[in-house]
Protein backbone atom coordinates (compact mmCIF):
# COMPACT_ATOMS: atom_id res chain seq x y z
CA UNK A 1 0.00 0.00 0.00
CA UNK A 2 1.07 3.10 -1.00
CA UNK A 3 0.31 5.32 1.92
CA UNK A 4 -2.97 5.51 3.74
CA UNK A 5 -6.04 4.79 1.85
CA UNK A 6 -9.48 4.92 2.20
CA UNK A 7 -9.22 1.93 4.53
CA UNK A 8 -8.36 2.47 8.21
CA UNK A 9 -6.00 0.24 9.42
CA UNK A 10 -4.67 -0.45 12.96
CA UNK A 11 -1.74 1.38 14.46
CA UNK A 12 1.00 -0.81 14.33
CA UNK A 13 0.08 -1.27 10.73
CA UNK A 14 0.06 2.09 10.03
CA UNK A 15 3.47 3.12 11.83
CA UNK A 16 5.33 0.17 9.21
CA UNK A 17 3.82 1.94 6.57
CA UNK A 18 4.77 5.06 7.72
CA UNK A 19 8.25 3.66 8.26
CA UNK A 20 8.45 2.20 4.80
CA UNK A 21 6.81 5.80 2.95
CA UNK A 22 9.77 7.80 4.48
CA UNK A 23 12.59 4.84 3.98
CA UNK A 24 11.42 5.10 0.28
CA UNK A 25 11.83 8.63 0.25
CA UNK A 26 14.46 8.79 1.50
CA UNK A 27 16.20 6.14 -0.69
CA UNK A 28 15.19 7.95 -3.76
CA UNK A 29 16.66 11.73 -2.19
CA UNK A 30 19.42 9.86 -1.63
CA UNK A 31 19.79 8.60 -4.99
CA UNK A 32 19.66 11.87 -6.44
CA UNK A 33 21.68 13.82 -4.37
CA UNK A 34 24.39 11.13 -4.65
CA UNK A 35 24.74 10.98 -7.86
CA UNK A 36 26.54 14.58 -8.89
CA UNK A 37 29.68 15.81 -6.63
CA UNK A 38 29.93 18.33 -3.96
CA UNK A 39 29.87 21.33 -6.63
CA UNK A 40 27.40 20.14 -8.72
CA UNK A 41 25.07 20.31 -5.83
CA UNK A 42 25.87 23.64 -4.68
CA UNK A 43 25.44 24.97 -8.48
CA UNK A 44 22.46 26.44 -9.46
CA UNK A 45 21.84 24.16 -13.06
CA UNK A 46 19.13 27.16 -14.19
CA UNK A 47 17.58 29.96 -11.96
CA UNK A 48 14.25 28.37 -12.55
CA UNK A 49 15.78 25.87 -9.87
CA UNK A 50 16.91 25.18 -6.41
CA UNK A 51 20.88 24.88 -5.96
CA UNK A 52 20.28 20.29 -5.57
CA UNK A 53 21.52 20.90 -1.56
CA UNK A 54 19.18 23.54 -1.12
CA UNK A 55 16.07 21.28 -1.77
CA UNK A 56 18.34 18.50 0.30
CA UNK A 57 18.13 20.29 3.52
CA UNK A 58 14.47 22.10 2.86
CA UNK A 59 12.99 18.35 2.77
CA UNK A 60 14.62 18.14 6.79
CA UNK A 61 13.85 21.38 7.72
CA UNK A 62 10.44 20.67 6.50
CA UNK A 63 10.46 17.11 8.50
CA UNK A 64 11.51 18.99 11.56
CA UNK A 65 9.32 21.28 11.72
CA UNK A 66 6.31 19.05 11.22
CA UNK A 67 7.28 15.95 12.77
CA UNK A 68 10.06 16.81 15.63
CA UNK A 69 8.25 20.05 16.71
CA UNK A 70 4.79 20.06 15.96
CA UNK A 71 3.61 16.49 15.70
CA UNK A 72 6.34 15.39 18.63
CA UNK A 73 6.46 18.60 20.81
CA UNK A 74 10.36 17.86 21.00
CA UNK A 75 13.53 20.63 20.96
CA UNK A 76 14.52 21.99 17.87
CA UNK A 77 17.30 20.76 16.05
CA UNK A 78 18.80 23.71 13.96
CA UNK A 79 16.16 26.95 14.77
CA UNK A 80 18.92 28.71 13.25
CA UNK A 81 18.02 27.58 9.53
CA UNK A 82 14.56 27.72 9.42
CA UNK A 83 14.71 30.71 7.69
CA UNK A 84 17.28 29.81 4.94
CA UNK A 85 14.87 26.79 3.73
CA UNK A 86 11.39 28.92 4.40
CA UNK A 87 10.56 28.71 0.36
CA UNK A 88 8.83 32.32 0.71
CA UNK A 89 11.53 34.18 2.41
CA UNK A 90 14.19 32.57 -0.02
CA UNK A 91 13.14 33.14 -4.04
CA UNK A 92 14.82 30.28 -5.84
CA UNK A 93 17.20 32.69 -8.19
CA UNK A 94 18.88 34.10 -4.83
CA UNK A 95 18.96 30.27 -3.15
CA UNK A 96 23.05 30.05 -4.78
CA UNK A 97 24.09 32.86 -2.55
CA UNK A 98 22.80 32.13 0.66
CA UNK A 99 24.82 30.35 3.43
CA UNK A 100 23.54 26.64 2.70
CA UNK A 101 24.55 23.54 4.90
CA UNK A 102 27.04 22.40 2.50
CA UNK A 103 26.31 18.76 1.95
CA UNK A 104 27.82 17.29 4.33
CA UNK A 105 26.35 19.10 7.10
CA UNK A 106 23.27 18.58 5.33
CA UNK A 107 23.15 15.09 5.09
CA UNK A 108 23.90 14.78 9.46
CA UNK A 109 20.72 16.95 9.21
CA UNK A 110 18.41 15.08 7.90
CA UNK A 111 19.95 11.86 9.61
CA UNK A 112 19.43 13.36 13.17
CA UNK A 113 16.06 15.10 12.19
CA UNK A 114 15.15 11.10 10.79
CA UNK A 115 15.99 9.44 13.84
CA UNK A 116 13.72 11.63 16.24
CA UNK A 117 10.83 11.07 13.72
CA UNK A 118 11.60 7.12 13.87
CA UNK A 119 11.76 7.59 17.93
CA UNK A 120 8.52 9.85 18.10
CA UNK A 121 6.89 7.31 15.50
CA UNK A 122 7.21 4.90 17.84
CA UNK A 123 5.57 6.30 20.82
CA UNK A 124 2.87 8.95 18.70
CA UNK A 125 -0.69 8.08 19.58
CA UNK A 126 -3.05 8.49 16.58
CA UNK A 127 -5.40 10.53 18.17
CA UNK A 128 -7.89 12.56 16.85
CA UNK A 129 -6.71 15.59 16.11
CA UNK A 130 -6.47 16.29 13.10
CA UNK A 131 -2.82 16.53 12.42
CA UNK A 132 -1.57 13.23 13.67
CA UNK A 133 -5.34 11.43 13.01
CA UNK A 134 -4.33 8.19 10.58
CA UNK A 135 -0.77 9.76 10.29
CA UNK A 136 -2.28 12.58 7.91
CA UNK A 137 1.07 14.56 9.21
CA UNK A 138 3.71 11.74 8.13
CA UNK A 139 1.51 11.40 4.67
CA UNK A 140 2.29 15.10 4.15
CA UNK A 141 6.05 14.93 5.14
CA UNK A 142 6.43 11.92 2.54
CA UNK A 143 4.29 13.41 0.01
CA UNK A 144 6.40 16.66 0.57
CA UNK A 145 9.89 14.95 0.25
CA UNK A 146 9.10 12.98 -2.90
CA UNK A 147 7.64 16.25 -4.40
CA UNK A 148 10.98 18.03 -4.00
CA UNK A 149 12.36 14.57 -5.65
CA UNK A 150 10.60 15.29 -8.40
CA UNK A 151 11.66 18.95 -8.22
CA UNK A 152 15.28 17.50 -7.96
CA UNK A 153 14.96 14.93 -10.66
CA UNK A 154 13.79 18.39 -13.03
CA UNK A 155 16.82 20.32 -11.51
CA UNK A 156 18.98 16.87 -13.00
CA UNK A 157 17.39 17.53 -16.67
CA UNK A 158 18.79 20.95 -17.03
CA UNK A 159 21.61 20.09 -15.24
CA UNK A 160 24.51 20.49 -18.38
CA UNK A 161 27.50 17.43 -18.53
CA UNK A 162 27.09 13.99 -18.88
CA UNK A 163 24.67 11.42 -17.67
CA UNK A 164 25.09 10.55 -14.56
CA UNK A 165 20.99 8.62 -13.48
CA UNK A 166 20.04 5.51 -14.79
CA UNK A 167 17.33 3.62 -15.55
CA UNK A 168 15.79 0.54 -18.25
CA UNK A 169 13.51 2.06 -21.08
CA UNK A 170 9.77 2.18 -20.36
CA UNK A 171 7.55 -0.41 -21.60
CA UNK A 172 6.48 -1.11 -25.61
CA UNK A 173 3.07 -0.66 -26.01
CA UNK A 174 0.83 -3.38 -25.78
CA UNK A 175 -2.53 -2.28 -26.88
CA UNK A 176 -4.08 -0.19 -29.51
CA UNK A 177 -5.70 2.72 -28.26
CA UNK A 178 -9.03 4.35 -29.77
CA UNK A 179 -7.95 7.87 -30.45
CA UNK A 180 -10.54 9.72 -28.34
CA UNK A 181 -13.71 8.49 -25.90
CA UNK A 182 -17.13 9.93 -25.30
CA UNK A 183 -17.98 10.64 -21.57
CA UNK A 184 -21.59 11.06 -21.51
CA UNK A 185 -23.62 13.79 -19.50
CA UNK A 186 -24.01 13.46 -16.20
CA UNK A 187 -23.17 14.09 -12.25
CA UNK A 188 -19.54 13.04 -10.52
CA UNK A 189 -17.90 13.23 -7.74
CA UNK A 190 -14.81 15.47 -7.74
CA UNK A 191 -12.30 15.78 -4.95
CA UNK A 192 -12.17 13.68 -1.83
CA UNK A 193 -13.57 13.23 1.87
CA UNK A 194 -12.10 9.67 2.46
CA UNK A 195 -8.30 9.12 1.15
CA UNK A 196 -6.60 9.71 4.53
CA UNK A 197 -3.76 11.26 2.98
CA UNK A 198 -5.30 13.70 0.49
CA UNK A 199 -3.67 17.35 0.92
CA UNK A 200 -6.32 20.42 1.44
CA UNK A 201 -6.90 21.13 -2.19
CA UNK A 202 -8.24 17.85 -2.64
CA UNK A 203 -11.53 18.27 -0.11
CA UNK A 204 -14.14 17.99 0.10
CA UNK A 205 -16.15 16.11 -1.99
CA UNK A 206 -18.55 17.66 -4.40
CA UNK A 207 -21.19 16.77 -6.95
CA UNK A 208 -20.08 18.22 -10.48
CA UNK A 209 -22.28 18.07 -13.62
CA UNK A 210 -20.72 18.13 -17.18
CA UNK A 211 -22.82 17.96 -20.52
CA UNK A 212 -21.20 15.07 -22.73
CA UNK A 213 -17.52 15.83 -23.73
CA UNK A 214 -15.15 14.05 -26.06
CA UNK A 215 -11.45 13.35 -24.51
CA UNK A 216 -7.98 12.09 -26.31
CA UNK A 217 -7.82 8.56 -24.97
CA UNK A 218 -4.13 9.10 -24.48
CA UNK A 219 -1.48 12.00 -24.43
CA UNK A 220 -0.58 14.07 -27.30
CA UNK A 221 1.91 12.45 -28.93
CA UNK A 222 5.39 14.14 -30.18
CA UNK A 223 4.01 12.74 -33.33
CA UNK A 224 1.22 14.71 -33.50
CA UNK A 225 2.99 17.48 -31.78
CA UNK A 226 6.00 17.58 -34.83
CA UNK A 227 3.30 18.01 -37.17
CA UNK A 228 1.60 20.89 -35.41
CA UNK A 229 5.18 22.24 -35.46
CA UNK A 230 5.78 21.58 -39.40
CA UNK A 231 2.57 23.62 -39.97
CA UNK A 232 4.14 26.37 -38.19
CA UNK A 233 2.29 26.42 -35.54
CA UNK A 234 4.82 28.29 -34.08
CA UNK A 235 4.74 31.26 -35.68
CA UNK A 236 0.70 31.59 -36.81
CA UNK A 237 -1.09 33.72 -33.76
CA UNK A 238 -4.17 32.51 -34.91
CA UNK A 239 -3.51 29.76 -32.29
CA UNK A 240 -2.26 31.45 -29.47
CA UNK A 241 -4.03 33.45 -26.90
CA UNK A 242 -2.65 36.78 -26.60
CA UNK A 243 -0.98 36.38 -23.19
CA UNK A 244 0.58 32.81 -24.96
CA UNK A 245 1.41 34.16 -28.00
CA UNK A 246 3.63 37.40 -26.47
CA UNK A 247 4.94 34.77 -23.96
CA UNK A 248 6.16 32.71 -27.56
CA UNK A 249 7.16 36.11 -29.56
CA UNK A 250 9.45 37.11 -26.14
CA UNK A 251 10.84 33.32 -24.92
CA UNK A 252 11.49 32.85 -29.11
CA UNK A 253 10.00 29.25 -28.60
CA UNK A 254 9.85 27.04 -31.69
CA UNK A 255 9.52 23.68 -30.43
CA UNK A 256 9.53 21.93 -27.02
CA UNK A 257 12.14 22.30 -24.28
CA UNK A 258 14.94 19.85 -24.92
CA UNK A 259 14.56 19.59 -28.66
CA UNK A 260 17.05 20.29 -31.48
CA UNK A 261 16.43 19.61 -34.95
CA UNK A 262 18.33 16.27 -35.83
CA UNK A 263 18.54 16.39 -39.90
CA UNK A 264 14.78 15.82 -41.17
CA UNK A 265 13.72 15.37 -37.81
CA UNK A 266 14.03 16.04 -34.04
CA UNK A 267 16.34 14.92 -30.96
CA UNK A 268 15.82 15.18 -27.42
CA UNK A 269 18.00 15.53 -24.23
CA UNK A 270 17.13 13.50 -21.66
CA UNK A 271 19.41 13.60 -18.84
CA UNK A 272 22.29 14.09 -20.14
CA UNK A 273 21.54 12.00 -23.45
CA UNK A 274 20.77 12.79 -27.31
CA UNK A 275 17.82 10.19 -28.52
CA UNK A 276 15.64 10.79 -31.42
CA UNK A 277 11.96 12.03 -30.84
CA UNK A 278 10.03 8.89 -31.09
CA UNK A 279 6.62 9.76 -32.47
CA UNK A 280 4.48 7.14 -30.32
CA UNK A 281 5.26 9.10 -26.67
CA UNK A 282 3.61 11.86 -25.12
CA UNK A 283 5.24 15.11 -25.79
CA UNK A 284 7.20 16.48 -22.82
CA UNK A 285 8.24 20.17 -21.52
CA UNK A 286 5.83 22.00 -23.29
CA UNK A 287 4.29 25.04 -21.33
CA UNK A 288 0.62 25.73 -20.94
CA UNK A 289 0.39 27.99 -23.83
CA UNK A 290 2.20 25.68 -26.08
CA UNK A 291 -0.65 23.25 -25.22
CA UNK A 292 -3.67 25.46 -25.49
CA UNK A 293 -2.28 26.09 -28.93
CA UNK A 294 -1.42 23.13 -30.39
CA UNK A 295 -5.40 22.43 -29.02
CA UNK A 296 -6.60 25.26 -31.02
CA UNK A 297 -4.49 24.35 -33.91
CA UNK A 298 -5.85 20.60 -33.75
CA UNK A 299 -9.37 22.32 -33.42
CA UNK A 300 -9.96 21.15 -29.93
CA UNK A 301 -9.38 22.70 -26.28
CA UNK A 302 -7.77 21.18 -23.08
CA UNK A 303 -10.05 19.52 -20.72
CA UNK A 304 -11.07 21.30 -17.57
CA UNK A 305 -10.10 19.65 -14.53
CA UNK A 306 -13.44 18.58 -13.87
CA UNK A 307 -13.38 16.94 -16.90
CA UNK A 308 -9.94 15.42 -16.29
CA UNK A 309 -10.79 13.83 -13.53
CA UNK A 310 -14.19 12.38 -14.16
CA UNK A 311 -12.35 10.60 -17.20
CA UNK A 312 -9.79 9.59 -14.76
CA UNK A 313 -12.11 8.39 -11.87
CA UNK A 314 -16.03 8.05 -12.77
CA UNK A 315 -16.87 4.35 -12.95
CA UNK A 316 -19.96 3.73 -15.09
CA UNK A 317 -21.00 0.77 -13.75
CA UNK A 318 -21.43 2.23 -10.52
CA UNK A 319 -21.87 5.75 -10.66
CA UNK A 320 -18.80 5.62 -8.06
CA UNK A 321 -15.75 7.94 -8.17
CA UNK A 322 -12.27 5.66 -7.78
CA UNK A 323 -8.98 6.34 -6.80
CA UNK A 324 -7.53 5.25 -10.22
CA UNK A 325 -9.04 5.11 -13.71
CA UNK A 326 -8.04 1.52 -12.50
CA UNK A 327 -9.98 1.37 -9.54
CA UNK A 328 -9.53 1.84 -5.96
CA UNK A 329 -5.82 -0.40 -5.49
CA UNK A 330 -2.56 1.56 -5.74
CA UNK A 331 -0.37 2.06 -8.64
CA UNK A 332 1.51 -0.87 -9.67
CA UNK A 333 4.79 -1.08 -12.49
CA UNK A 334 1.68 -2.95 -14.88
CA UNK A 335 -1.01 0.74 -14.06
CA UNK A 336 1.49 3.48 -14.59
CA UNK A 337 4.97 4.33 -15.71
CA UNK A 338 5.33 6.55 -11.94
CA UNK A 339 8.10 6.66 -9.79
CA UNK A 340 11.26 7.09 -11.77
CA UNK A 341 11.57 3.37 -13.00
CA UNK A 342 12.23 5.47 -16.34
CA UNK A 343 13.09 8.27 -17.15
CA UNK A 344 10.73 9.41 -19.79
CA UNK A 345 7.31 8.78 -20.61
CA UNK A 346 5.88 5.54 -22.50
CA UNK A 347 4.79 4.71 -26.02
CA UNK A 348 1.04 5.00 -26.15
CA UNK A 349 -0.59 2.02 -25.17
CA UNK A 350 2.19 0.57 -23.36
CA UNK A 351 -0.26 0.35 -19.79
CA UNK A 352 -3.59 -1.60 -20.67
CA UNK A 353 -3.86 -2.20 -17.47
CA UNK A 354 -4.14 1.31 -16.21
CA UNK A 355 -6.74 2.30 -18.62
CA UNK A 356 -10.10 3.64 -17.11
CA UNK A 357 -13.61 2.02 -17.89
CA UNK A 358 -14.70 3.81 -20.73
CA UNK A 359 -10.75 2.99 -21.99
CA UNK A 360 -8.59 6.39 -21.29
CA UNK A 361 -5.11 5.46 -21.02
CA UNK A 362 -2.30 6.82 -19.15
CA UNK A 363 -4.08 9.34 -17.20
CA UNK A 364 -1.78 8.35 -14.21
CA UNK A 365 2.25 8.78 -15.16
CA UNK A 366 3.93 9.34 -17.97
CA UNK A 367 3.38 13.14 -17.89
CA UNK A 368 2.08 15.72 -15.87
CA UNK A 369 -1.52 17.05 -18.28
CA UNK A 370 -2.17 20.59 -18.46
CA UNK A 371 -5.52 21.32 -17.81
CA UNK A 372 -7.26 24.94 -18.67
CA UNK A 373 -8.74 25.63 -15.65
CA UNK A 374 -6.80 28.05 -12.52
CA UNK A 375 -6.25 26.73 -9.74
CA UNK A 376 -9.35 27.40 -7.11
CA UNK A 377 -10.40 25.81 -3.59
CA UNK A 378 -12.58 23.29 -4.39
CA UNK A 379 -16.37 24.29 -2.98
CA UNK A 380 -16.10 24.30 0.95
CA UNK A 381 -12.20 24.62 1.00
CA UNK A 382 -10.57 24.60 4.23
CA UNK A 383 -6.81 25.25 4.24
CA UNK A 384 -4.76 22.22 6.50
CA UNK A 385 -2.64 22.12 7.91
CA UNK A 386 -1.09 25.66 6.59
CA UNK A 387 -2.45 28.23 4.16
CA UNK A 388 0.95 27.82 2.52
CA UNK A 389 0.85 24.67 0.84
CA UNK A 390 -2.21 25.12 -1.69
CA UNK A 391 -4.35 28.37 -0.60
CA UNK A 392 -1.73 31.39 -1.08
CA UNK A 393 -1.78 30.20 -4.82
CA UNK A 394 -5.38 29.88 -5.58
CA UNK A 395 -6.47 32.67 -8.47
CA UNK A 396 -5.76 33.29 -12.05
CA UNK A 397 -1.86 33.41 -11.94
CA UNK A 398 -1.47 29.08 -12.22
CA UNK A 399 -2.76 27.00 -14.16
CA UNK A 400 -3.75 23.26 -12.71
CA UNK A 401 -1.68 20.02 -13.96
CA UNK A 402 -3.12 16.68 -13.78
CA UNK A 403 -1.92 12.75 -13.48
CA UNK A 404 1.56 13.00 -12.30
CA UNK A 405 5.04 12.22 -14.41
CA UNK A 406 7.29 9.33 -14.66
CA UNK A 407 8.76 11.57 -12.12
CA UNK A 408 6.08 11.89 -9.40
CA UNK A 409 6.13 8.94 -6.98
CA UNK A 410 2.67 6.95 -6.49
CA UNK A 411 2.68 8.46 -2.74
CA UNK A 412 2.06 11.96 -4.58
CA UNK A 413 -0.15 10.99 -7.21
CA UNK A 414 -4.13 9.64 -7.71
CA UNK A 415 -6.63 10.71 -9.17
CA UNK A 416 -7.92 13.23 -6.96
CA UNK A 417 -3.72 15.01 -6.86
CA UNK A 418 -3.68 18.62 -7.76
CA UNK A 419 -0.52 20.27 -9.38
CA UNK A 420 -0.16 23.39 -10.50
CA UNK A 421 2.40 26.27 -12.14
CA UNK A 422 2.52 29.28 -14.30
CA UNK A 423 1.38 28.52 -18.17
CA UNK A 424 5.33 29.38 -19.24
CA UNK A 425 6.61 26.45 -17.16
CA UNK A 426 8.32 23.87 -19.14
CA UNK A 427 10.86 22.76 -16.77
CA UNK A 428 9.03 20.27 -15.33
CA UNK A 429 7.31 17.14 -16.69
CA UNK A 430 4.63 18.51 -18.51
CA UNK A 431 2.73 17.32 -21.72
CA UNK A 432 -0.86 17.60 -22.13
CA UNK A 433 -4.35 15.61 -23.63
CA UNK A 434 -6.76 17.15 -25.93
CA UNK A 435 -10.99 17.60 -25.30
CA UNK A 436 -14.20 18.98 -26.92
CA UNK A 437 -17.60 19.14 -26.25
CA UNK A 438 -19.99 16.24 -27.75
CA UNK A 439 -21.90 17.21 -30.95
CA UNK A 440 -25.59 16.32 -29.72
CA UNK A 441 -25.69 13.57 -32.43
CA UNK A 442 -22.95 11.72 -30.31
CA UNK A 443 -24.15 12.36 -27.32
CA UNK A 444 -27.45 10.59 -27.97
CA UNK A 445 -27.56 7.40 -25.73
C1 LIG B 1 2.58 21.29 -5.64
C2 LIG B 1 4.58 20.90 -6.88
C3 LIG B 1 3.50 23.06 -6.95
O1 LIG B 1 6.92 22.22 -5.56
O2 LIG B 1 6.03 24.18 -5.49
C4 LIG B 1 6.81 21.57 -2.23
C5 LIG B 1 4.87 21.29 -3.86
N1 LIG B 1 5.03 22.70 -1.78
N2 LIG B 1 7.03 22.26 -1.11
C6 LIG B 1 5.98 22.96 -5.34
C7 LIG B 1 5.57 21.84 -2.64
C8 LIG B 1 5.96 22.96 -0.83
C9 LIG B 1 4.64 22.37 -4.91
N3 LIG B 1 3.84 21.89 -6.07
FE1 LIG C 1 8.84 22.39 -0.07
Amino acid sequence: MTGATTQRVGTEQLRSRIAAELARARARTALLTEAVDEADLMRQHSPLMSPLVWDLAHVGNQEELWLVRDVGGREPVRRDIDDLYDAFKQPRRDRPTLPLLPPQEARTYLLTVRDKVLDLLDRVAFTDRPLVADGFAFGMIVQHEQQHDETMLATHQLRAGPAVLHAPPPPEPRARVDAEVLVPAGEFTMGTDTDLWALDNERPAHRVHLPAYVIDATPVTNGRYREFVADGGYDDPRWWSPAGWRHRREAGLSAPLHWRRDGDGWACRRFGRWAPVRDDEPVVHVCFHEAQAYAAWAGRRLPTEAEWEKAARWDPATGRSRRYPWGDDDPTAEHANLGQRHLWPAPVGAYPAGASPLGVHQLIGDVWEWTSSTFRGHPGFTAFPYREYSEVFFGDEHRVLRGGSFGTDRAACRGTFRNWDFPIRRQIFSGFRCARDARPEESQP
